[in-house]
């Protein structure tokens, strides 16, 4: 890889899932499952939605029946709960799995942003979000594997967490 390419900046290890913030996502483990599948939903309802996630929404199935279902089961271990992704589909290698889509820092910004929106939409309290994000913007950062424009300063999220 060139020194020019941005996408080699970031460190090849996979960035570490937050710690255990299922338990803000409801009282007993049920609630909890209930809680991350309507995440899911208001984030991907977003995505379809909203004009402003056009570009990853053309990344895309057109039916998003199997990417909720998928990011579901992936994100209950990812924020603590119970794995239900490995057993099914085994290790996530999200990076190796993402290789087929072109993903651009304005790319991994329209997620952040769709991401940001709903968790917004769940009322979690500020810190909690704010730790989700960083942790996503983490894991969304380690997933580009399209180059920025020679010259632009896009390798740097342009995004707050404030959301719109
Ligand atoms: C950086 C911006 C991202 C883009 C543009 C993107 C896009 C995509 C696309 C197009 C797919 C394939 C379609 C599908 O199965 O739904 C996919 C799958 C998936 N994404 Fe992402 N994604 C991004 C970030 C993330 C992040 C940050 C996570 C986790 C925190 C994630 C988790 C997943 C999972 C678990 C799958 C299913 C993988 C599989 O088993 O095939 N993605 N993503």
């Amino acid at each position: 890889m060139s020194n020019n390419d941005s996408t080699s900046t970031h460190n090849d290890a996979e960035p570490q899932s937050p710690v255990a913030p299922i338990v803000y996502f409801g009282n007993t483990p049920e609630d909890q499952q209930v809680g991350v599948r309507k995440l899911v939903d208001l984030f991907y309802d977003e995505m379809d939605q909203n004009p402003n996630f056009e570009r990853i929404r053309k990344l895309h199935p057109m039916h998003l029946d199997h990417s909720r279902e998928k990011f579901y089961l992936f994100l209950s271990g990812w924020l603590g709960g119970p794995d239900l992704y490995s057993p099914q589909f085994g290790h996530p290698r999200l990076r190796m799995r993402h290789m087929p889509f072109p993903i651009s820092s304005e790319d991994r910004d329209q997620w952040l942003l769709c991401m940001v929106n709903a968790l917004r939409a769940m009322a979690l309290p500020e810190k909690v979000i704010e730790g989700l994000m960083l942790s996503f913007f983490r894991t969304a950062d380690w997933m580009r594997n399209q180059p920025d424009p020679e010259g632009s300063a896009k390798g740097l999220s342009t995004i707050s967490i404030k959301g719109e």
